[in-house]
């Protein structure tokens, strides 16, 4: 039978693996590599909020976001301006990082998560004085699209 000490090793070993599953360590979050044309302002302020959550970030100009749209398989219906790819997942658009970390603990058999358009009041879009639009972030991939979640501004609904 276990004597206590080895009791409490096995415990905390099972505490340790518990701990792990939550959420993507800080430190160890996986670099956000963003496509957006040189010209397109609301996209640095994406990228801004994205290292402000703690994303490594690397930027790449283009003139031709959307042939990286459609390399990356980003469907027509929930295209907006920049383009990223972070741990294997494509992000469309102005997604909120507290989505992408979800995204990214999950592990959901899809390609991406989109914000279609330019929706006023999300990352990157504030508007001073403006109401916030509430939108959707789809989860989207080979078997067709899902709401991942619902924000109004930055704030999840
Ligand atoms: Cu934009
Ligand atoms: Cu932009």
């Amino acid at each position: 039978m276990l004597d206590r000490r080895r009791f409490l090793t096995v415990l905390g070993a099972a505490g340790a693996v518990l701990g792990m599953r939550p959420a993507v360590a800080e430190a160890g979050l996986p670099k956000v590599a963003v496509s957006k044309d040189p010209s397109c302002g609301c996209c640095s302020g994406w990228i801004a909020h994205i290292k402000a959550a703690g994303f490594p970030v690397e930027v790449h100009e283009t003139p031709e976001v959307n042939r990286v749209k459609v390399r990356l398989g980003v469907p027509n219906s929930l295209a907006s301006c920049h383009t990223a790819e972070v741990g294997g997942y494509v992000i469309e658009g102005h997604v909120p990082a507290e989505a992408i970390k979800r995204l990214l603990a999950d592990k959901p058999q899809a390609k991406g998560l989109a914000v279609p358009g330019m929706p006023i009041g999300s990352p990157g879009m504030e508007v001073k004085g403006a109401d916030p639009d509430t939108y959707e972030v789809v989860l989207f991939g080979p078997s067709g699209q899902t709401t991942f979640a619902r924000y109004q501004g930055t704030r999840p609904v």
